[in-house]
């Protein structure tokens, strides 16, 4: 257990991306009613995510952690949700059958809702108003009002996490992420693209052999590997008032884990090393991790990997990166080389997204699906030549056919973007776009 550290710990040091909460009275009610409730995940859970990812850590396994941006309150449906979780099956698929290695799934869903922002304000015509920072605190609409954050949102989002968990875990264990339907979980918009035509030969591939093992007697029926999924939810741990009031101490081991989620992690703007984040994080016994961008020192990150991770327990730390395409290889080879040396079991991630953003010649924000994959391909070679496991990937995505990143196999075009832009954040990959990575980043790891 972390010394000198209590679940309110991190207000003695400064929290960095916090709202301006108006009525801070309001806040407090807000969440002393929130750790009241249930937790939404249970320790043991998190301790089970916590070894797969030592495995990840090991090179014996891959992450594939995808989600939304941001979750939101509007698009809020059971239908999106299995649309989501369509797609992260696929694609869990796709890299279990190509890679022949087992991968650990990990949504970002259920709590994915906070923001940090580049500026806290936003200049609508003459009037400056607080920046949008995820429906967990205001709304996007671009006025005073919308703007204004609101406590009762807090209880929005855990009741939604709650409800969204619900349906997870009713679909992962329920019946729908049986390997027997893996042809259900293609999206008519897929099932006709060459993707799609692709994903439809693995699917009948898996076919045959469950009946080949059935024939050679074994027990198919009764084996729940091949029946049922662990799919565990994360989120930025961004709100820390929100963090701690689902903050418990577990009964078995008197340990305390952050109750919000299975995986936590911190941001590029917020992981200062004296700061309230790293400081709250430390203390918590789930498996967490750190996003790392192109400014990063290989002595900063030693430093991150001891408070964080102390005791060097594989699977604890997942550092994720994102550099950007054109920088990844240089930025992270000396990144590798100096936690290698210093013996942190990691689980290194590329996330592909958030150093290749750009804007459109339309003014839409967007990523080229070809930069995402580059950046893929370079933290893949950074890897083989550092002697490091290239241990798994970050995407956000979603399950509908929206038009938020350019290019893939329907090869999307700037003016395209006006079709079906929907993200209140980021732009996600498609479900296509999703399913095409699977099998690209499955050539990348078998090359
Ligand atoms: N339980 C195994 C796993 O998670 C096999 C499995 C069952 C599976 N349903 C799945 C794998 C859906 C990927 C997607 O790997
Ligand atoms: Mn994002």
């Amino acid at each position: 257990m972390a010394r000198n550290w209590t679940p309110d710990s991190w207000k003695g040091f400064s929290a960095a991306q916090q709202p301006d909460w108006p009525d801070t009275a309001d806040l407090d009610r807000v969440l002393k009613e929130i750790s009241g409730m249930p937790p939404l995940v249970f320790a043991g859970e998190a301790r089970k995510l916590r070894a797969s990812l030592g495995q990840v850590a090991a090179g014996n396994a891959f992450l594939l952690q995808a989600g939304d941006c941001a979750e939101s309150f509007d698009e809020f449906s059971a239908v999106n949700i299995r649309e989501k979780l369509r797609v992260i099956l696929q694609m869990a698929v796709v890299l279990t059958y190509s890679m022949g290695v087992p991968v650990v799934k990990v949504g970002r869903i259920a709590g994915q809702f906070a923001k940090p922002r580049s500026s806290p304000f936003e200049k609508i015509g003459a009037e400056e108003i607080p920046s949008f920072r995820g429906h967990i605190v205001n709304d996007s609409a671009q006025n005073l009002d919308a703007r204004r954050p609101d406590p009762a949102r807090l209880l929005t989002a855990y009741n939604q996490s709650a409800s969204t968990l619900n349906l997870l875990r009713a679909f992962t264990k329920g019946g729908f992420a049986d390997l027997s339907r893996v042809h259900s979980w293609t999206q008519e918009f897929v099932g006709s693209s060459p993707e799609g035509q692709r994903y439809e030969s693995i699917a009948a591939e898996i076919e045959r052999a469950l009946l080949f093992m059935r024939a050679c007697g074994i027990d198919v029926e009764s084996n729940p590997n091949l029946h049922e999924v662990d799919v565990y939810t994360s989120h930025e741990a961004l709100l820390l008032g929100y963090e701690q009031a689902l903050t418990r101490e577990d009964s078995l081991t008197g340990d305390w884990y952050d109750c919000s989620a299975h995986m936590l992690w911190i941001g590029e703007r917020t992981r200062d090393l004296n700061g309230a984040h790293v400081e709250f994080l430390r203390g918590v016994g789930n498996p967490i991790g750190c996003k790392v961008g192109p400014t990063t020192s290989p002595e900063y990150l030693l430093e991150l990997c001891a408070k964080l991770n102390p005791a060097q327990q594989p699977g604890r730390l997942t550092l994720i990166s994102r550099m950007g395409a054109d920088t990844v290889e240089d930025s992270l080879r000396p990144l590798l080389k100096a936690v290698k040396a210093s013996g942190h079991p990691v689980v290194w991630a590329c996330d592909p997204m958030h150093g290749n953003t750009i804007t459109s010649t339309t003014g839409r924000k967007t990523r080229r699906f070809e930069d995402v994959l580059r950046e893929i391909a370079g933290f893949v070679k950074a890897h083989h030549a550092e002697g490091t496991w290239p241990g798994g990937i970050h995407i956000e995505l979603t399950g509908e056919n929206v038009t938020e990143c350019l290019g893939g196999a329907d090869a999307l075009s700037d003016t395209d973007l006006d079709h079906r832009y929907e993200t209140m954040c980021d732009p996600r990959l498609n479900a296509r776009q999703s399913l095409d990575l699977a099998f690209r980043v499955a050539e990348l790891m078998r090359d």
